[in-house]
């Protein structure tokens, strides 16, 4: 299969694009978080074919992408009030709600589940072709299963060279880390995944935000968990990843005594002269964590390579988008932490 690449600005992209996927075919599509390998979620067959680019585990349901909140009623049902008033918020934006699923939605795209999670992107050229299509995208973030995401269109040629119909081109995601993911289908509104926005602006709408517990450790394969997409491994370099924590001086004293050649050091770009000779990558600055999440993902993949022993990466503090950072990097580095502060 030739895969084709459509560029954004072109006038003609968003009904070709929409054509391949009434066709049932696979398109990569360009949002506000990060590249989705999108299809028409209501046709199993062609959701079918997601899973099998992907190599993604058929329990791991999708996410559909649809273009207003007028359309929550026709995927979902017991919307709550909370759900609308999120919409409001924050779609068009890097939110997805879970929520009960209507029968139209097939268990291909629920991953068998009764709940279904719907998110509106932002990007426009994303909302001109579901809007053309006149379906529903169903799309996971469109790496390889267990790879960083894709924020470029060239990370999803990269993966998917040959295996998918077309990608449409839209330039660098903006955000860079997919979306945050609440549950609303219990009493109480529960964090799958933190993202683009942050637990502080949910809970200033909704009063009330359960985390849960796969958001802050590990999960065991064989676990029970809310959103199936966090137990699996994710966002992973082939090479160990160590999170050196602590002030910047402590952490860069504890890397460079364990430093062997063949290691990178993942950092911040005010970090950089404190790591001459050790082979470091900035992902952005530590004052701006909304730079660091937008470029996390590209980071690791350019670390995703079998000649580089071990990554050291710093990892930011506190909340807001940083919050998310930190969620990517921990998964990243399978919970691995060392406290710089805390070692002789
Ligand atoms: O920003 C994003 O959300 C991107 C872009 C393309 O929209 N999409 C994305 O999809 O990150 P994916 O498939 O990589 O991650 C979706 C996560 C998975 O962990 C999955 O298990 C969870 O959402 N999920 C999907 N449907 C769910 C449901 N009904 N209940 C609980 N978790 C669900
Ligand atoms: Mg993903």
């Amino acid at each position: 299969m030739n895969t084709i690449l459509l560029d954004a600005q072109d006038p003609k992209t968003p009904a070709f694009a929409a054509d391949l996927i009434r066709q049932g075919r696979l398109v990569a599509i360009p949002t506000e978080t990060v590249y989705g390998l999108g299809a028409d979620g209501l046709n199993p067959e062609a959701v079918a074919k997601i899973f099998a680019a992907k190599g993604r585990p058929g329990d791991n349901p999708l996410i559909l992408h649809v273009t207003d909140p007028e359309q929550m009623p026709r995927f979902c049902h017991h919307i709550p009030e909370a759900a609308y008033l999120l919409a409001e918020r924050f779609w068009p934006g890097p939110l997805t709600m879970v929520l009960p699923a209507n029968p139209c939605v097939p268990k291909r795209t629920t991953g068998g589940l009764s709940t279904v999670a719907i998110r509106c992107p932002k990007t426009e050229v994303t909302r001109e072709i579901i809007r053309l299509a006149g379906v529903p995208i169903a799309a996971p973030s469109a790496n390889l299963s267990g790879k960083p995401s894709t924020t470029t269109a060239q990370h999803v040629l990269h993966d998917h060279r040959g295996r998918i119909d077309a990608i449409v081109d839209g330039g660098p995601c903006a955000v860079g880390v997919e979306s945050t993911i609440v549950d609303l289908t219990e009493s109480r509104p529960r964090l799958l995944r933190p993202g683009g926005v942050t637990p502080e602006e949910l809970t200033a709408v909704l009063g009330d935000l359960v985390v849960d517990k796969a958001v802050t450790a590990p999960v065991r394969g064989d676990a029970i968990v809310k959103a199936p997409g966090m137990k699996y491994r994710h966002y992973a370099p082939q090479e160990p990843v160590v999170i050196v924590s602590g002030p910047r001086e402590k952490a860069a004293a504890y890397i460079r005594a364990h430093f062997t050649p063949g290691d990178r050091v993942l950092c911040f770009e005010e970090e950089l002269p404190l790591y001459t000779g050790c082979a470091p990558l900035a992902y952005g600055r530590e004052a701006d964590a909304s730079s660091l999440s937008a470029g996390l993902f590209a980071a690791l993949r350019i670390l995703d390579d079998p000649t580089i022993g071990r990554v050291y990466a710093r990892c930011p503090e506190g909340g807001g988008i940083a919050y998310a950072v930190q969620n990517r990097l921990k998964k990243a580095a399978a919970f691995h932490i060392v406290d710089a502060e805390a070692e002789p």
